[in-house]
């Protein structure tokens, strides 16, 4: 086969697959055989869909361990049937126990939602970032580093897309029902590989607006 034709066919991914499933076998035989009878993670991902955010990467989880969605800067929307489809068969059905909305700082759909910066199709997308940034103005303004109204933005929105999470028949259905279910606000820095925790912590309906008012009361007293 040519060079040509070899770059055509991603004869270089194949390969790579074929060494990562013979080490996977090396390390554990039976890996791939117990896989194929039941997935049992507990937890799902909700993430950005940038390639720099590997998810099982990060927190280092194999497969089988996390069950994943993701979209451009990581929105949850109450009428996106491909994101409600993912979160209803992850807590009906797989039963996760916890569901993590990980922002990314460096996010660049969240930077174009907040400098106004025309993409593409995605800018209808990314109105509801803008939404989440109208909604939190006060702690957007014109005195910050940008650098800084940047990052705030990437962590309201995971903040707001918590509450989108939380406020889902799905998660409702699931609290009602008494199911150990917790939703998570967290944010990954590029720089370092590490993620934050946002304090955007909720496990009963109960707990959603003490969560809110309290993961929001540090941009009150910092500057
Ligand atoms: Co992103």
């Amino acid at each position: 086969m040519s060079a040509e034709n070899s770059d055509k066919t991603l004869q270089q991914l194949f390969q790579n697959n074929r060494q990562w499933a013979e080490k996977r076998i090396t390390q554990d035989p039976n890996f791939f055989k117990r896989l194929v009878n039941q997935q049992a993670p507990k937890y799902l991902w909700i993430g950005c869909s940038d390639s720099r955010v590997p998810a099982n990467e990060i927190v280092d989880l194999l497969p089988g361990e996390l069950f994943v969605h993701r979209n451009v800067a990581n929105v949850v929307v109450h009428t996106d049937l491909n994101c409600l489809s993912v979160l209803q068969f992850a807590i009906d059905l797989l039963k996760v126990e916890h569901v993590l909305v990980v922002g990314h700082y460096g996010c660049a759909g969240v930077h174009a939602a907040l400098s106004g910066r025309r993409i593409g199709l995605a800018d209808n997308w990314l109105r509801h970032v803008k939404d989440v940034g109208q909604m939190h103005e006060r702690y957007l303004g014109d005195a910050l580093p940008t650098a800084k109204k940047q990052d705030r933005l990437c962590e309201l929105n995971v903040i707001e897309q918590v509450v989108n999470v939380c406020e889902t028949t799905i998660v409702q259905d699931a609290w009602s029902r008494g199911q150990n279910l917790t939703i998570h606000g967290w944010a990954y820095r590029l720089e370092n590989g590490l993620i934050n925790d946002l304090g955007m912590t909720v496990g009963a309906p109960a707990e959603l607006a003490i969560a809110h008012t309290n993961s929001l009361a540090r941009y009150q007293t910092e500057h």
